[in-house]
């Protein structure tokens, strides 16, 4: 933390927002401390770590140890990165050594603004509405701002799937089924479809549940010559993302899924098309084995 810093608005800090990385992606934004707590009125940075860590020793040797001194250090950040760029100017603290603005008094929004100066760009573009956040979940639920880099301890991606299941055991619940995505044995994680940063609807990493989807089953998504309807309007209306008991993520029982939309499917009611309750058979798919869509000719009945 020895070096030339980029003071805070000047014009070579607006142009690094355009020439460094992520963590200064456009729309980079200082919080109005103002804002946090009126006492900050007027006051202003002391740029000193250095006198910090004489009072905050052990705060400040712990801070030495994680990513984002690290960071700070290589010069990384448009904004001056140091103790205040998270706790806001401190001049008059240092001389009168008040609490100003211990981080639960600060609300959710104003805990992910402090952190969204530096963060507000690419996946977190749209973090401030999302549901997280309206489910009162800041950056800092899931992130440790003092931990070891990356690799070890910020939140890396081998540990997320633990933290999500803090929260949501519901899921929890599902991955425990017969048939699930293969995220307890570690092959897939939450954040394989989910942006946890964003804002769409169930927080996915695209645009729909299908196109989510068909980012890794891209052959399911078609265009087929012969569409099932259903496929093209949603994976979900069949299958459960998050694990079923019925086989291949089936959110109903083989041919019940089937019979929840169409009535005999069209045949008489002979046994040979009745496969409902055949225990070896896996009902209508016997027959209906392009259930996603034919590219057949005569393949409008999806049996070829
Ligand atoms: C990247 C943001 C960030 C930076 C940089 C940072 N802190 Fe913190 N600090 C936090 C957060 C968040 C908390 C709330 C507790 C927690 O989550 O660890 C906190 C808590 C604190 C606390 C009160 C709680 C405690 O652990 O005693 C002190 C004092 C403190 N920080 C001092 C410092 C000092 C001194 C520095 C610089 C050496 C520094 N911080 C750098 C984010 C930061
Ligand atoms: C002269 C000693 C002293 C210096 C220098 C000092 N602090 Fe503090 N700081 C304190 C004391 C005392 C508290 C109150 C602790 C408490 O209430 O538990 C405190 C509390 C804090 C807290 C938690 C509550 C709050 O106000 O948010 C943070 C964060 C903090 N200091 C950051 C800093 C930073 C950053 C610097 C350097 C710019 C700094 N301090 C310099 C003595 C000091
Ligand atoms: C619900 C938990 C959760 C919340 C809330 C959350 N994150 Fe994350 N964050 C994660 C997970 C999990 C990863 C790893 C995901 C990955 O690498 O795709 C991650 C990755 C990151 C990364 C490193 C990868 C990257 O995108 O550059 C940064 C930086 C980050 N988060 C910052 C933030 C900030 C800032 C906030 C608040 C505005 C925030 N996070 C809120 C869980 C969360
Ligand atoms: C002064 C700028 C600045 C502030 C403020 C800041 N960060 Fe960072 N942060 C960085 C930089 C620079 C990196 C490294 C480059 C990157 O990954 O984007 C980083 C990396 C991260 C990572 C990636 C983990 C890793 O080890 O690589 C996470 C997670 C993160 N920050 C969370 C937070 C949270 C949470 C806060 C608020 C408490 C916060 N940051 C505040 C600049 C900042
Ligand atoms: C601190 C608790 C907490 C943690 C940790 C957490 N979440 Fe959440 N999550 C919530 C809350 C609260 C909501 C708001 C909606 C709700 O009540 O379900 C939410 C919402 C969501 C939603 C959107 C739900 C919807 O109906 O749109 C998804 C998806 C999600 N979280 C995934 C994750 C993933 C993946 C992780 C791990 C990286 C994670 N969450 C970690 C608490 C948490
Ligand atoms: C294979 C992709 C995928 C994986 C992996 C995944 N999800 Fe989901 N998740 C979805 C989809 C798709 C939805 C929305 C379903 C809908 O809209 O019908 C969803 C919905 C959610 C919701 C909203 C409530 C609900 O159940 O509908 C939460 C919370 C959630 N997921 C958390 C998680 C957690 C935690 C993990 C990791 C254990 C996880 N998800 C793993 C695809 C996935
Ligand atoms: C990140 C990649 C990825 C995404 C996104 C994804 N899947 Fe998967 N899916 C997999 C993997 C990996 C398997 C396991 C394949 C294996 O075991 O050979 C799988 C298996 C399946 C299975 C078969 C399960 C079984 O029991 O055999 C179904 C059905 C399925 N996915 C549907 C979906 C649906 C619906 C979505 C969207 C909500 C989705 N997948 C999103 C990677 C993904
Ligand atoms: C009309 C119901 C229905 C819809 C909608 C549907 N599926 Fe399926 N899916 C099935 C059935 C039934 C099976 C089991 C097929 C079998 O066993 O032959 C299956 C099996 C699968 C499998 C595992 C078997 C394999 O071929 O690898 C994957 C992956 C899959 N579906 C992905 C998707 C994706 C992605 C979507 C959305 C683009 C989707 N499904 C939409 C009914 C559906
Ligand atoms: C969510 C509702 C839904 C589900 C579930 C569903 N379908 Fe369909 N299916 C439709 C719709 C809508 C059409 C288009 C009907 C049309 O064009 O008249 C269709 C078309 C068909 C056709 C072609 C019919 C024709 O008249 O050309 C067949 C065959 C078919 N489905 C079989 C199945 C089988 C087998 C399953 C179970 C694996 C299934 N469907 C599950 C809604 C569904
Ligand atoms: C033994 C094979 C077989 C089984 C099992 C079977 N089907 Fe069919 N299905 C067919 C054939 C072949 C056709 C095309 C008949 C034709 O073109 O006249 C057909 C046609 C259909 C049609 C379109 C009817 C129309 O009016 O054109 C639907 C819908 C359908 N099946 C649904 C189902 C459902 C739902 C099930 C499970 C309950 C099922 N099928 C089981 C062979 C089967």
């Amino acid at each position: 933390m020895r070096h030339a810093w980029l003071r805070w608005g000047s014009s070579l800090a607006a142009l690094s927002l355009l020439l460094l990385g992520a963590a200064t992606a456009a729309g980079a934004q200082q919080i109005s401390w103002e804002k946090v707590n009126a006492a900050f009125k007027g006051a202003t940075f002391v740029n000193d770590d250095k006198s910090c860590a004489s009072c905050h020793e052990e705060v400040a040797h712990k801070f030495d140890a994680s990513g984002h001194s690290e960071y700070f250090a290589a010069g990384k950040t448009a904004l001056r990165g140091g103790c205040e760029s998270c706790h806001g100017p401190r001049n008059k603290h240092v001389d009168d050594p008040q609490p100003l603005a211990p981080w639960p008094s600060l609300t959710k929004a104003q805990q992910s603004s402090v952190c969204l100066q530096c963060h507000a760009g690419g996946a977190r573009m749209t973090f401030m509405t999302g549901a997280h956040l309206a489910g009162e979940v800041s950056c800092t639920s899931c992130h440790s701002a003092k931990a070891p880099r990356r690799a070890d301890a910020v939140l890396a991606r081998a540990r997320a799937t633990e933290s999500c299941y803090r929260c949501h055991s519901a899921a929890k619940a599902q991955m425990a089924k017969t048939s699930h995505h293969p995220v307890r044995e570690g092959r897939m994680d939450c954040v394989s479809c989910h942006n946890v940063h964003g804002s769409n609807a169930s927080l996915l990493k695209a645009a729909t549940v299908t196109e989510t989807c068909s980012s890794c089953h891209a052959e399911k998504r078609g265009p087929f010559l012969w569409e099932h309807a259903p496929v093209r309007e949603n994976c979900a209306n069949c299958h459960d993302a998050h694990g079923s008991a019925n086989r291949k993520l089936l959110n109903k029982k083989e041919a019940f899924l089937c019979l929840s939309c169409h009535t005999y499917g069209g045949h008489i009611n002979l046994p040979r098309y009745n496969r409902t309750s055949n225990p070896s058979g896996e009902g209508c798919v016997n027959c209906h084995i392009t259930i996603h869509g034919s590219q057949h000719p005569s393949g409008p009945k999806f049996t070829r």
